[in-house]
C-alpha cells in the first residue's frame, strides 16, 4: 500500500454564521469560479455551530480578515492512502474503516492529534506539518511513502528510527470519552462531474447561504432529531457532496451520483464540547470498533466536532457498541 503526503498546505478555519456574508463572495470565487484562483482543495461544511472552511494557502489568501472567521494555528498537511491494485484484505467496507488499522490506530498511539475528510473518493488524513517527521516514521513499516512535490511523486527515503525520533513505547493515554449523539435524518454521499456545477449552481448557493432563512420556519418547527450538516468539498478537481435526503431533493435527480448501491447513512456526532485540535485518538476511538465489525464509515471533522456516517442499516449496532465502550471506559 502506498501513502502520498498531498502537496496541498492546509488551514482548518470556521466562519461563524452570522457572518457569512462577508465570505460569500470569495466563497463563490473559490467554488465556481475556478479559473479565477488557484486553490486546489477547498471543503465546506454546515454544521448548526458554524461553517467549518478547511483551504489550501491559495484559497485561504482568498479569504477577508473579519473578527466572524476563526484560524486555526498550525499548517496541515493531507495524506492518502492509495492500495496500489492488488486487494489486502477480504474487507468490502469502505471510508476511514480500510485505514483504522493501518493509519488511524498507530498515529493515535504516538499522539499525533489528526483531522479527518471523508469525500466520496477518499479519504484525507490531515496532520499537522509539524508532526511530518513522527507520521512517516510512524507510518514507514506499513506503507511505501511518496511526498507530492510539484505534481510529481518522490519517494521519501526511510527515517533511522535509531537516530532520532524514539518510538513512543507508553501505552496511549486513555482518551476522554466523549458523548455521542445520532440525529434522525438521513445522509448520501455523493458527486457530480464539475463541468456540470454550473448546472446546479443557483440550488448549491440556495442550499449554501440561504438555508437557514425560510425553510426552517416552515418546516418541521425545528426539528430537534434532526441536525443541519451539508458538505461540499472540492479537491484536485473531484467534487463531493454530503446532505441530508431533504437538501437532496432540492437538486436535480439526474446530476448528482452515488455509488451504485445507492446507500442511506446515518450519522454518529462525536463531542459535547468542542473538541479542540490537540487531543489525539478520537478517530481512532470511533473507527477501531467500525473495524472490528467491519462497517463502512465516512468520517468529517468539523471545527467543533467529529462526524461518523454509517450505513442506516448499522447505526443502532454503532451506537450501541459506543456506548458500551463508553461505560467500560467510565468504570
Ligand atoms: N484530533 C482528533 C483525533 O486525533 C480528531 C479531531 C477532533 N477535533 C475536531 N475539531 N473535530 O482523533
Amino acid at each position: 500500500m502506498d501513502l502520498h503526503i498531498l502537496e496541498h498546505r492546509l488551514k482548518v478555519t470556521s466562519i461563524a454564521k452570522q457572518g457569512l456574508f462577508v465570505f460569500t463572495h470569495p466563497l463563490i470565487k473559490l467554488i465556481f469560479l475556478r479559473s479565477r484562483t488557484r486553490c486546489k482543495f477547498l471543503s465546506l461544511t454546515e454544521t448548526p455551530e458554524d461553517f467549518t472552511l478547511v483551504l489550501d494557502e491559495e484559497g485561504f489568501k482568498e479569504l477577508p480578515c473579519s473578527e466572524y472567521l476563526q484560524v486555526e494555528d498550525s499548517m496541515w498537511l493531507a495524506l492518502n492512502v492509495v492500495s496500489n491494485g492488488h486487494a489486502s484484505s477480504s474487507s468490502q467496507a469502505v471510508g476511514v474503516t480500510k485505514i483504522a488499522k493501518s493509519v488511524i490506530a498507530p498515529l493515535a498511539e504516538q499522539h499525533v492529534s489528526v483531522f479527518m475528510l471523508s469525500t466520496y473518493q477518499t479519504d484525507f488524513i490531515l496532520v499537522r506539518e509539524k508532526d511530518l517527521s513522527v507520521v512517516i516514521d510512524t507510518l514507514q513499516e506499513e506503507f511505501n511513502i511518496y511526498r507530492e512535490v510539484g505534481g510529481e511523486c518522490v519517494p521519501v527515503p526511510s527515517q533511522d528510527v535509531h537516530n532520532g525520533f524514539q518510538k513512543n513505547g507508553k501505552e496511549a493515554t486513555k482518551a476522554t470519552v466523549h458523548p455521542v449523539l445520532s440525529p434522525l435524518n438521513k445522509f448520501c454521499v455523493m458527486s457530480l462531474d464539475p463541468d456540470t456545477l454550473p448546472t446546479i449552481a443557483t440550488t448549491l448557493i440556495d442550499v449554501l447561504f440561504y438555508s437557514s432563512s425560510c425553510k426552517d420556519a416552515s418546516h418541521s418547527s425545528q426539528d430537534l432529531d434532526c441536525v443541519k450538516f451539508f458538505s461540499f468539498s472540492l479537491i484536485d478537481g473531484y467534487i463531493s457532496l454530503v446532505m441530508d435526503t431533504e437538501a437532496q431533493r432540492q437538486f436535480p435527480a439526474d446530476l448528482l451520483f452515488t455509488s451504485s448501491s445507492g446507500e442511506l447513512w446515518r450519522m454518529v456526532r462525536i463531542g459535547g464540547q468542542p473538541l479542540g485540535f490537540d487531543e489525539c485518538g478520537i478517530v481512532a476511538q470511533i473507527s477501531q470498533p467500525l473495524a472490528n465489525s467491519d462497517i463502512s464509515a465516512y468520517y468529517i471533522s468539523t471545527f467543533s466536532f467529529d462526524h461518523a456516517l454509517v450505513p442506516e442499516e448499522d447505526i443502532d449496532s454503532v451506537i450501541d457498541m459506543l456506548q458500551e465502550q463508553r461505560q467500560m471506559k467510565l468504570e
